[in-house]
This record gives structure tokens, C-alpha cells and sequence, in this order.
């Protein structure tokens, strides 16, 4: 059965005592779980004495607050999800509990942060890295387990860790795909019936096309509005909306 703790003081009291000395192992989610969440919690069970996964919508990661407001937020579904994949604990707090200074205080990179999705967002990983600095200073974790499918994310809070000489160790886990080639996403459940057939043309213009401008011009063709492809660190990156959903993927180059 799956734990909930629902205040980080409760937390580290368990962590300072039925936890101690034990390895640690997080996975930080938003909710909304699907197969790809599973495949970091399968991941993170194989390789510690504990796991635990947390959910918290975090508002200062949102630039957008309709995208905020109508993010999916399936907890009973998640409660379920977790127990079966054997998570041991959730940590569910709210957001008074995790910005007791109501956001004066944040993390900032100022190079990478600011390209690709941070370019259209603006703000977006100032939320991100703080929020999981707070959560890696909450848990304890010895390793943290993040998708591809957000490689940016994966490389600043990889950076930070480093930065900061935090004691978890940031681990990167593939991409989990359906059949026909898209990238799992908690917004996907937000697709348009209408539109989802469309949604895999993005991983496929990203595979298929000979360079990042013929893939941003084939997608635009096939009706989404595309905020960038491009090519870095052997990545070809991209973010596109399919009506209001905002889809990101990227694949090795
Ligand atoms: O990838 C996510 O779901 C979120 O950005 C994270 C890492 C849980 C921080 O809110």
C-alpha cells in the first residue's frame, strides 16, 4: 500500500528515522500518471530500498494560467497507479507547504533555460528548478528519475544538482512511446479526439526530415502551429500546439 505524506516536516521526520539509512529513490510528477511515470518508478525500485513519488501541480512552472487551470488532476486513478506499481510512499503536499515564502525565492540558470521551450515560456524553469530543489531538499533522495520525453528539463536539473553539490543523483530514462510513435504526455489526454490522430506526425517529422526547418515546415503543414525545431547537443527538439494542447518531444540526431 502506498503511503501518503502530505507535509514536508512530516516527511523528514520519517526520512530521520523509519527511512534512515536506507537508499532513496524519487520520482517528481504533476499527476496525471501514465506508462511512462511507471517505467521511473519500475526503475527506481529496481535500484533502491525505497521509493517514493511525489504529486504537486506546481503553479510557478506555468506561464499560462489557463494551461494551469485545466492541467489533469486524476488523484483516485494515480492513487491506484502507484499502489499497483509499488510505490511505497507519495508525497502529496499543497502549495502553502511548499512555498512558505509565497515564491520570494528562486532558482535561475540564465543560458540553456532561456532556449528552446524557455524561450516560449517565459518563467517556466525558474518554477521547474525550484521546485525540484526544494523537493531533492525535502525527500532526501539519493537518485531522482527523470524522462527524456522533457530533455531540457533532464539537463538543467542534471546542471543544477551539480551546481549546488545536491546529494541525489539524476538519472535520465528513456522516452516511453505508444505503437504509433507519440511521445507519452499527461497532456495528451487533453488532445481533441478529432486531433489525436495527428499528434505521432510530430516524433515522425522530427525522424524523417532531412533537416530541423523542413520538419518545422512539414508540421506546419499538416495544421500545427509550431513553436521551434532545432537542433542542439545531438538533439533535434521541438515544441508544436495541436489546437490548445502543446505537444514536446525530441529524438538523438
Ligand atoms: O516533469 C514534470 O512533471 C515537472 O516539471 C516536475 C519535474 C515534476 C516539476 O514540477
Amino acid at each position: 500500500m502506498t503511503k501518503v505524506v502530505r507535509s514536508p516536516a512530516a516527511w523528514q521526520r520519517l526520512r530521520a528515522s523509519a527511512l534512515r539509512g536506507k537508499s532513496v529513490g524519487f520520482v517528481p510528477t504533476m499527476g496525471a500518471l501514465h506508462a511512462g511515470h511507471l517505467s521511473l518508478l519500475r526503475r527506481s525500485k529496481r535500484e533502491n530500498g525505497v521509493t517514493v513519488a511525489s504529486i504537486f501541480v506546481n503553479p510557478t512552472q506555468f506561464n499560462d494560467k489557463k494551461d494551469l487551470e485545466k492541467y489533469p488532476r486524476p488523484l483516485a486513478q494515480d492513487l491506484a497507479l502507484l499502489n499497483s506499481a509499488g510505490a511505497d510512499y507519495l508525497f502529496l503536499p499543497d502549495f502553502r507547504a511548499m512555498y512558505p515564502d509565497g515564491y520570494r525565492y528562486k532558482v535561475t540558470e540564465n543560458d540553456l533555460s532561456r532556449a528552446l521551450c524557455g524561450a516560449h515560456r517565459p518563467g517556466h524553469f525558474d518554477g521547474v528548478l525550484t521546485v525540484v530543489m526544494k523537493l531533492l531538499n525535502i525527500i532526501g533522495a539519493d537518485r531522482a528519475y527523470f524522462g527524456e520525453k522533457d530533455y531540457q528539463q533532464y539537463l538543467l536539473v542534471k546542471g543544477m544538482a551539480e551546481a549546488f553539490f545536491l546529494r541525489a543523483k539524476i538519472i535520465p530514462c528513456p522516452t516511453v512511446r505508444e505503437k504509433s510513435g507519440l511521445a507519452l504526455s499527461s497532456r495528451n489526454a487533453l488532445l481533441p479526439p478529432k486531433l489525436k490522430p495527428l499528434a505521432p506526425e510530430l516524433r515522425r517529422a522530427l525522424v524523417e526530415s532531412s533537416s530541423a526547418r523542413a520538419a518545422a515546415k512539414t508540421l506546419a503543414r499538416k495544421g500545427f502551429k509550431v513553436d521551434y525545431v532545432e537542433d542542439r547537443l545531438g538533439r533535434r527538439f521541438a515544441a508544436a500546439y495541436l489546437g490548445t494542447v502543446r505537444l514536446i518531444d525530441n529524438v538523438k540526431i
